[in-house]
């Protein structure tokens, strides 16, 4: 919808009248991204949240990025402006299931992707985010088994870069990514032979890329699998003049505004989060105007899973 006259500017004046930073993911809606103070990916964020003077982040994303910036920062307000934006994919694993699993691998090392609840980060030794999940897996000795959870689709990134046999994957997914599948992602590659494809790990085709590259398909050096802050980094310096992007549709925003003179195609232009979605302009108002949703995380919980949440956004650095 349009937006009321006026809106950005209330924004901000009220972002600093409580002493508020505004975070935003890249998936978020074209306005929301544009009256933030920062736009990111989930580890650039979680830094962010970390290093912030801010006495409140008002976090436009879904409901785990909050809770992570909660648990790195317990003394400050955060707030989300719908504390209903869920993700399929941290859904995807309960506590109950991880305490199991563990039981079935005793002195396994734990990964967990950011893309988690609090209460499954409290179970876990170090989390990762798509940008860094390589290196927080390289990090933990070749002799430890490792469970990596809960997309298996980063998971068997993962495993491919680093050849690691000893790392067993969780079997999520996130119901965006994985509809955005070889068939449309070899279909789009084929219809424009020139394009780059960025290929976020999380999706279902990203083994397809990787195939289409192998067999010489699409020439290995126009595949990127890239987290979306690695996706804005490749655009900057591309030379081509077409992309294909395989992630959820709001990242095509920033990509425009970092490389305009670049022809961004969403490989599904279907591929939107409703959740991400749900943070619209009016409820980013509301949040400022009377402080909510606040996001709480049980403090016996958030002690647990600090040093996890504290490693990731050290590792990769
Ligand atoms: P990144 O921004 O870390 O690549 O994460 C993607 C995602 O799906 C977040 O929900
Ligand atoms: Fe979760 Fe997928 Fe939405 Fe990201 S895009 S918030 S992983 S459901």
């Amino acid at each position: 919808g349009s937006l009321e006259p006026g809106w950005a500017d209330e924004v901000r004046a009220l972002a600093r009248r409580r002493d508020a930073v505004l975070l935003a993911h890249n998936y978020q809606l074209p306005e929301i991204q544009d009256v933030a103070d920062h736009t990111g990916d989930s580890l650039a964020l979680s830094r962010i949240a970390a290093e912030s003077d801010a006495s409140t982040i008002v976090f436009c994303g879904v409901h785990f990025m909050a809770e992570t910036a909660k648990i790195l920062s317990p003394d400050k307000t955060v707030l989300i402006p719908d504390a209903a934006a869920g993700c399929s994919l941290a859904d995807s694993i309960t506590v109950e299931q991880l305490r199991a699993w563990k039981a079935e691998h005793p002195g396994a090392v734990v990964v967990s992707y950011v893309n988690t609840t609090a209460a499954v980060k409290s179970e876990t030794d170090i989390c990762c985010t798509s940008s860094n999940a390589v290196e927080v897996v390289a990090s933990i000795p070749a002799d430890k088994e490792v469970l990596f959870l809960p997309d298996q689709f980063l998971g068997a990134h993962v495993r491919r870069v680093l050849e690691r046999e000893n790392m067993h994957v969780w079997a999520g997914e996130c119901h965006v990514h994985a509809g955005i599948n070889g068939a449309t992602l070899t279909a789009k590659a084929q219809a424009n032979p020139d394009a780059e494809l960025f290929v976020h790990p999380e999706c279902g085709c990203a083994t397809s890329a990787l195939y289409l590259a192998g067999t010489g398909a699409v020439p290995a050096d126009r595949v990127k699998i890239l987290s979306t802050g690695g996706m804005l980094d490749a655009a900057r310096s591309s030379q081509a003049k077409s992309v294909l992007v395989a992630t959820e549709v709001g990242m095509l925003h920033q990509l425009r505004r970092a490389a305009p003179e670049i022809d961004f195609r969403a490989v599904n232009d279907r591929a939107s989060c409703r959740y991400m979605k749900m943070i619209t302009p009016e409820k980013l108002l509301r949040a400022l105007r009377e402080g909510r949703d606040e996001v709480h995380v049980d403090p016996v919980l958030a002690a647990r899973g600090r040093a996890a949440v504290q490693r990731m956004i050290e590792i990769g650095r």
